[in-house]
C-alpha cells in the first residue's frame, strides 16, 4: 500500500526503525524468515523480491519506511456475532446475501468500506472483529505475562509502539500479529534477533496470541 500499512495479508511496514527493516529483508535474504503455511505464496514472493535487492537499495527502502510515521487505521470491536463474510482473493468481505454468523474463536479483519479498499484509498482503514473480551485478557497477558510468557511491555515499550530496533506492534494488523507469533513458534520465522521472540511465544495458545493481538491492534486510537 502507499501508506505503507499492508493490508491483513501483507505486512504493516510504515513507522518500523530503519535498523529492524534492515534485517528484515536480510533475514528474507537469507532464507531465515518464511511462512510455516506452504499455502501463503505472497510470502514467497517477498523472499524473491528481497533476494533482487541490492545492499544499497535495502538501506533506502528502509530509511523510506522508518521516516513514515504509523498512525492507526483498524477498528477492533468485541462482538459475538459478526456480518456473514467470504473470501474475496485474500480479504474478508461482507457475503452479498448479508446475514451474521458466531465469531467463534476467530479474528475477523474486514475492510470498513469495500469500494474504497479496493481503490486503495490509503484513508480507508479496516475493522477488526475480535472474541469479547480478547482485548482485556490480552492486555492482562501483554503487561504480566500470566505465568506463561514475558511481559512484551519489556521489549516492545510501554505502549507497544516500539523501542529502539525492536518493532512496534500497537494498532497493526491482528492477523499479522498471529501469523508472526506462530512462525517464530514453528521456527519458520528465524532470524538473527527471533530467539528474543522464542522464549516469549514458547508457551502461548492459540487463544492467548488471539488475545494478543487484540489488544496490540486495538491500542493507538
Ligand atoms: C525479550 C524481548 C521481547 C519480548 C519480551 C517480546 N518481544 Fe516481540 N519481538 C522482539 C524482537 C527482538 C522482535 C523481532 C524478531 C525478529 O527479528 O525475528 C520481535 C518481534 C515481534 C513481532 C513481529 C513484529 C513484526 O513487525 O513482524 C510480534 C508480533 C511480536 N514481537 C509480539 C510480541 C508479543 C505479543 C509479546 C508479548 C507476549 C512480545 N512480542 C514480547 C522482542 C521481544
Amino acid at each position: 500500500m502507499p501508506n505503507g500499512k499492508g493490508r491483513p495479508e501483507n505486512a504493516p511496514i510504515a513507522g518500523l526503525p530503519y535498523v529492524y527493516v534492515v534485517q528484515q529483508l536480510v533475514d528474507f535474504k537469507n532464507d531465515l524468515r518464511a511462512s510455516a503455511d506452504p499455502r501463503k505464496t505472497n510470502t514467497a514472493q517477498m523472499i524473491q523480491a528481497a533476494k533482487a535487492m541490492t545492499d544499497e537499495e535495502i538501506k533506502a527502502a528502509a530509511s523510506y519506511l522508518a521516516a513514515m510515521p504509523w498512525t492507526p487505521w483498524i477498528r477492533v470491536v468485541e462482538a459475538d456475532t459478526v456480518p456473514a463474510m467470504r473470501l474475496s482473493g485474500n480479504v474478508f468481505l461482507p457475503a452479498p446475501g448479508g446475514g451474521t454468523e458466531p465469531i467463534g474463536d476467530r479474528i475477523i479483519e474486514t475492510p470498513e468500506d469495500s469500494v474504497r479498499f479496493e481503490l486503495r484509498d490509503p484513508h480507508s482503514g479496516f475493522i477488526a472483529y475480535v472474541p469479547r473480551n480478547s482485548v482485556a485478557k490480552g492486555a492482562a497477558l501483554a503487561s504480566g505475562g500470566g505465568n506463561r510468557t514475558l511481559p512484551c511491555t519489556i521489549c516492545h515499550g510501554p505502549d507497544l509502539n516500539g523501542l529502539g530496533p525492536v518493532p512496534g506492534i500497537a494498532g497493526r494488523s491482528p492477523s499479522y500479529i498471529v501469523r508472526q507469533l506462530w512462525d517464530i513458534r514453528q521456527g519458520s520465522r528465524k532470524g538473527t534477533w527471533s530467539p528474543l521472540m522464542q522464549q516469549v511465544v514458547a508457551k502461548l495458545s492459540p487463544e492467548d496470541m488471539l488475545d494478543l493481538a487484540a489488544y496490540a491492534a486495538s491500542l493507538g486510537r
